[in-house]
């Protein structure tokens, strides 16, 4: 597949998804000035990875990508809820995110944080709304199960307090490994997983699509913390330096930016070998990991 083939399959898919994402918010029954602070965040211009990644994944395995539309705007809400409660003033404090002035400089923190709630329920509501013709009982229960625990206390969730126990305290690779799988690799192995859950892949493959999702989702957050340092505040859409005064622990604090830039590399091509291994059509899915691998946002 060459680039020009990724840039259709990436802008067909990130229509569909901002389409469907606009749909199922309108439909809600609910405060206008609520609908309007979900709507905001989700409509802030986020570059879609995560669907990106279970449409690919679904794509490897011959299967139809319409199938994951639900589960992929479920997986941009949750995502955008972590977001928003990550750059609340208890948490990182920011005001930039996507581009954008942060949810609660624009809606206040009360209804921020309860579209943050909102964008949680309702990412499970819409696992829960999928045909039957495109995943059955089981399918769905594993894929509710599999996305709860990806989020909170056992994924995201947990994480995210590692993270904020971690400020100013001196830590070694494993943890700060630790708080990296679990805040942001996480929900992106669950991306995956969601793909592979929908296309009922063995247990073989299950295995190294979740190796492979591992190295990726650190892949992912050392890259984020590299242009916490050397991003341009313009291009990645949120403050530059924000972990530095945050006192966060990353991989540039931890290793150097060039040990960081090493370690980022390492994984990526960890990754790319265990695609390999999984003898699927993965073309889509490495065009994603070296667009991890080289994003400048
Ligand atoms: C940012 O995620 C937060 C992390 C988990 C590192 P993204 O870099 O995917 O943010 P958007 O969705 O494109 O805004
Ligand atoms: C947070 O990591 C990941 C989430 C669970 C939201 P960061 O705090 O580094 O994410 P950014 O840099 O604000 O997007
Ligand atoms: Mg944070
Ligand atoms: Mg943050
Ligand atoms: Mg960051």
């Amino acid at each position: 597949m060459d680039k020009g083939n990724f840039n259709s399959f990436a802008k067909r898919h990130k229509d569909k998804l901002d389409q469907t994402l606009q749909e199922w918010c309108e439909k809600l029954q609910a405060p206008r000035i609520l609908k309007d602070s979900m709507f905001y965040s989700l409509n802030a211009g986020g570059k879609r990875i995560r669907p990106l990644l279970l449409f690919a994944t679904l794509e490897a395995f011959n299967e139809e990508t319409e199938k994951g539309l639900l589960a992929a705007a479920a997986i941009e809400m949750i995502h955008t809820y972590s977001l928003i409660h990550d750059d609340l003033p208890c948490m990182d404090d920011d005001d930039l995110r996507r581009g954008k002035p942060t949810n609660h400089k624009v809606f206040g923190d009360a209804v921020a944080t309860l579209a943050g709630d909102a964008l949680l329920t309702y990412g499970f509501q819409l696992l829960a709304e999928i045909p039957v013709h495109h995943a059955d009982a089981n399918q769905k229960i594993a894929l509710i199960r599999e996305f709860a625990k990806a989020s909170g206390a056992e994924g995201m969730v947990g994480g995210q307090v590692a993270d904020m126990e971690a400020e100013e305290k001196r830590m070694n690779l494993e943890e700060l490994e630790y708080i990296h799988i679990h805040k942001t690799g996480k929900i992106l192995e669950f991306s995956i997983m969601a793909g592979a859950i929908l296309a009922k892949a063995n247990e073989r493959q299950m295995h190294t699509l979740s190796k492979f999702a591992y190295h990726l989702g650190l892949a992912f957050q050392i890259q984020d913390d590299i242009l916490d340092l050397e991003g341009d505040e313009e291009i990645i859409g949120k403050p530059v330096g924000s972990d530095e005064q945050n006192h966060k622990m990353t991989y540039p604090a931890l290793l150097s930016l060039a040990g960081a830039k090493e370690a980022l590399s390492t994984h990526i091509n960890q990754s790319l070998a265990l695609l390999k291994e999984t003898g699927l059509k993965t073309k889509l899915l490495e065009e994603i990991t070296f667009l991890i691998a080289h994003r400048d946002h």
